[in-house]
């Protein structure tokens, strides 16, 4: 009996020491293991043929509404390099600028994992600190754009609308994580991003000139997406918070 007890009291030692350091540490999710100075010299000065990725996606790295560009500071390196070896084997094109294939065909291997382990290093939003808050809808209405409603978007991403009975659609939140702080490695970070080019991303992936999703995920999705359900999902996605009122903290950052 005593044994017993004291089995039972190694287990519950072991559990309460090891479980939050399992829950915490690093291990979860493997950031990007390329060479960080590489990536800042690619990002900031292009290389060879390849221009300079600030040119396009801002000095910070956090993409423009007028160019249909993405942020990509911040972004899981995993998921950038996915993106970029997508666009240079062709499974995923171009079709906003047009530039994106040729830029990743330009860069090696090597190259495409240095660039994309740096720009996960620039987070914005770390410890609570976000930096970048998103579009500014306001400005986008004033020149014209159509911007959703952002309380009506909330309501997607967090519950979906699976009650509808035409195109019944699943919570964001169910694979991007809360306020879509991205899920890695297969669920990139869409809080936070640009509300153009959600937008356009949501269209491509509906009409189908997007596909390279792991097992036509995103497309499914999409297809139960009327406009106005797109406009709001991004109105509310590009003005998330990473973080929920008093925890400062995402199951990613260590
Ligand atoms: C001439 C403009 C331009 C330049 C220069 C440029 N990009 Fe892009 N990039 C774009 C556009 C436009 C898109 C969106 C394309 C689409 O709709 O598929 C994009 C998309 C991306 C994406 C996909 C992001 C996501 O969330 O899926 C990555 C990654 C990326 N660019 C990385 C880079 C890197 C790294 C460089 C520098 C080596 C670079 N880009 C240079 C215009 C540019
Ligand atoms: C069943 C899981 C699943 C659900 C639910 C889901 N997504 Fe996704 N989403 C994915 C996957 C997987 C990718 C990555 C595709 C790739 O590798 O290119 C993705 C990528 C995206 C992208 C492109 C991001 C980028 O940087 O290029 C956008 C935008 C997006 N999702 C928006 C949404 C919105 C809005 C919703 C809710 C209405 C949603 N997703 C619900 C699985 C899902």
């Amino acid at each position: 009996m005593r044994r017993f007890i004291s089995a039972v009291s190694t287990v519950a030692l072991v559990v309460a020491v090891i479980v939050p350091s399992i829950a915490f540490s690093s291990a979860m999710y493997p950031k990007g293991k390329g060479n960080v100075a590489n990536g800042k010299a690619i990002f900031e000065n292009g290389k060879g043929s390849v221009p300079a990725c600030t040119s396009c996606h801002g000095e910070d790295g956090n993409g423009n509404d007028d160019m249909g560009t993405p942020r990509i500071a911040g972004q899981f390196a995993v998921f950038l390099r996915k993106q970029l070896e997508d666009y240079a084997t062709d499974k995923r094109k171009d079709e906003t600028m047009f530039v994106m294939n040729d830029n990743a065909k330009g860069l090696s291997a090597q190259d495409r994992t240095d660039v994309s382990t740096y720009l996960e290093s620039i987070s914005p939003g770390s410890n609570g600190k976000m930096a970048f808050k998103g579009s500014d809808l306001k400005e986008i209405a004033a020149n014209g754009g159509t911007v959703g409603l952002a309380h009506k978007g909330k309501t997607l991403v967090e519950w979906g609308a699976g009650a509808r009975v035409q195109n019944p659609l699943s919570a964001c939140r169910s694979c991007h994580g809360f306020n879509g702080r991205g899920a890695p490695p297969i669920y990139p970070r869409i809080g936070g991003q640009r509300y153009v080019y959600l937008v356009n991303q949501l269209k491509k992936w509906r009409d189908g000139t997007r596909s390279n999703d792991p097992m036509g995920q995103m497309q499914a999705i999409a297809k139960q997406m009327s406009d106005d359900d797109i406009n709001n999902a991004a109105a509310y996605l590009t003005n998330a918070s990473d973080y929920s009122m008093g925890n400062f903290r995402t199951p990613y950052d260590h």
